[in-house]
């Protein structure tokens, strides 16, 4: 039962603060989604969400709350029966290394395999934390053409610094899914699409 997911089902208490409650999110949220969200965006740290957008992907929402208090969020957002993106992850500055963010992300890794899938990505700044959730860092390229759509519309598109993470879910299904891989170019609304390449500096 998806939406009843609770904080038992997912990995063992792994946050400080028992009182942080992680459902999925509802309608109500979305202003205190945007405020959390948005803090973030006007710093660079994560893409902006306008509220038509949170509306419309409202369900791929987890909210972590503190009594009334939003204390972070993520959201599992699925590209092809295989793989889904892990994106929209935040957790407010006061309540930072709590091991919220863990218990968000393992609770979107309990939905996604509900689901089936047999691996979840990331493009992120914090390298680090999805280490210690779990992620590999990988080539872009090897995540599926539609999982750049919102890259198309970023400043950054040329020039992009985040780093592809996966955690592979489902090992057996998702190396035989390599073997059958179409190639990384594709087209993009009636466009051929060149992928741009990650940078990774040594300093
Ligand atoms: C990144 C973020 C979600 C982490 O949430 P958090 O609740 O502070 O993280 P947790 O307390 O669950 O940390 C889990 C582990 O990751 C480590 N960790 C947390 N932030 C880290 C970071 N920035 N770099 C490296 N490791 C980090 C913690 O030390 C902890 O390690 P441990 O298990 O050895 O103790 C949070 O810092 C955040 O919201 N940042 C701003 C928005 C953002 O960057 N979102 C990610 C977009 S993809």
């Amino acid at each position: 039962m998806i939406s009843g997911l609770t904080l038992d089902m997912v990995a063992p208490a792994t946050t400080s603060n028992k009182n942080i409650e992680v459902r999925k999110a509802s309608m109500q949220d979305i202003p205190n989604l945007l405020d959390l969200i948005n803090g973030y965006a006007a710093r660079g740290i994560m893409l902006p969400r306008t509220e038509f957008e949170l509306s419309e992907n409202m369900r791929d929402f987890m909210v972590a709350y503190d009594g009334n208090r939003l204390a972070g969020c993520g959201a599992l957002h699925f590209y092809s029966p295989q793989i889904g993106e892990i994106r929209s992850l935040a957790v407010a500055e006061s309540h930072k290394t709590a091991g919220i963010g863990r218990l968000i992300v393992e609770s979107l890794v309990y939905e996604a395999k509900m689901y089936g899938l047999d691996a979840a990505f990331a493009f992120t700044y914090v390298p680090g934390f999805f280490a210690k959730v779990g992620f590999n860092e990988v080539e872009r390229g090897e995540l599926p053409l539609k999982a750049w759509k919102d890259c198309l519309r970023c400043a950054k598109f040329h020039n992009c610094d985040e780093i592809a993470v996966l955690r592979i879910l489902r090992p057996q299904r998702w190396e035989q899914r390599q073997q059958t891989l179409p190639p990384v170019l594709g087209v993009d609304g009636g466009m051929v699409v060149l992928l741009p390449t990650v940078r990774h500096t040594s300093n």
